[in-house]
């Protein structure tokens, strides 16, 4: 805790110098256990000026996802607020979050990474994770939804990722139902909403985000190169993580709220607006399996309404839409 201490005593004197002794005396510690705790910020990517004289001076602070950062202008309610678990490498947030929560961990507990070992996407598939490049994140919600309405939490997610960019950056992601967030056809973000259920219900959520932050193109594994996006690469310059975090809890704890207060129409109001399916022909890999259809609407459930080549329609819950036209080269 002492950490915790010193980097708030000299936060709150950002560009200001401070004696190691006024420090000691503040915190009550020795000289040398201040200087030692300096020399391991330093070490995590502070900034900080040091002189004999004058002592310390904190010049900048890194962008990464810590509770401290983070937390220092965090404006939301439960989201992150009191459960904050942060890790420098993790295997996979949701796998951590999914232990937490089954040990009763609260609504809002919040699990981060810089990186994953074993970042997951949907459908087995992997998310690359590279560190301090992106927002891997997993929330744990607590919702009394019956299971058939799992589907709303994966598109609250997707409209609160949808309102952090557009309000956060100026960026226009569309939604790729359910759970792909697109900006001309290439994938910024996806979510992973995993539930346990008992007899009674959805006893648990987990819900985990990856969004594309400071990637290059070639940051990208090859494969995902030329269908995958991230800030960095739409705006033409780095951003930082931490003001961009804060925004996403904050959007995410509203559309919670809104979803929970039966505001679940509004929501859908967005997700149709944003949709990059809706009228159009795709290929759908759904439980019924592989199938073109064309993609008409998104019923008041969430679901994704289909035309088969028949003229039958299907509302479908969950599955994945290929959409016919990938993006062009470039
Ligand atoms: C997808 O598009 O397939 C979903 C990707 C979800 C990735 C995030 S990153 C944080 C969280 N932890 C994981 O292992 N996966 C999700």
């Amino acid at each position: 805790m002492l950490r915790k201490a010193v980097l708030a005593a000299i936060r709150s004197r950002q560009g200001q110098w401070v004696s190691g002794e006024a420090l000691s005396q503040e915190l009550g510690v020795s000289r040398t256990s201040v200087w030692k705790i300096i020399k391991s910020l330093q070490g995590e990517g502070y900034v900080i000026e040091t002189s004999p004289k004058k002592g310390y001076l904190l010049s900048e602070i890194p962008d990464i996802l810590s509770a401290a950062e983070v937390k220092s202008g965090l404006q939301t309610e439960l989201f992150g607020r009191e459960h904050f678990y942060y890790f420098a490498d993790i295997d996979s947030t949701n796998n951590y979050a999914k232990k937490l929560a089954a040990q009763d961990y609260p609504e809002g507990t919040l699990v981060i990474a810089e990186t994953q070992s074993a970042g997951r996407g949907r459908r087995g598939r992997t998310w690359d994770s590279k560190p301090g490049q992106g927002i891997y994140m997993s929330l744990i919600l607590r919702p009394s939804l019956p299971l058939n309405e799992l589907s709303r939490i994966t598109l609250f997610i997707a409209v609160a990722i949808a309102d952090t960019l557009r309000n956060h950056l100026g960026l226009k992601p569309g939604i790729k139902w359910p759970n792909d967030l697109l900006i001309e056809g290439r994938k910024i973000s996806g979510i992973l909403t995993e539930a346990v259920t008992d007899m009674d219900g959805i006893e648990f959520i987990i819900t985990g985000i990856g969004l594309n932050v400071n990637q290059l193109k070639e940051d990208f594994p090859e494969d995902f190169r030329h269908t995958a996006t991230s800030v960095r690469a739409e705006m033409g310059h780095n951003v930082s993580r931490i003001p961009l975090l804060q925004d996403l809890l904050l959007q995410l704890e509203k559309r919670y709220q809104q979803l929970l207060s039966g505001g679940f129409a509004d929501i859908l109001d967005n997700v149709r607006e944003l949709s990059t399916v809706i009228g159009k022909d795709i290929k759908m890999d759904s439980i019924n399996g592989v199938s073109q259809a064309r993609a008409i609407d998104i019923d008041n459930n969430g679901f994704l309404m289909v035309r088969d080549a028949m003229g039958n329609i299907h509302h479908l819950m969950s599955g994945e839409v290929f959409l016919h036209n990938p993006p062009d080269e470039g």
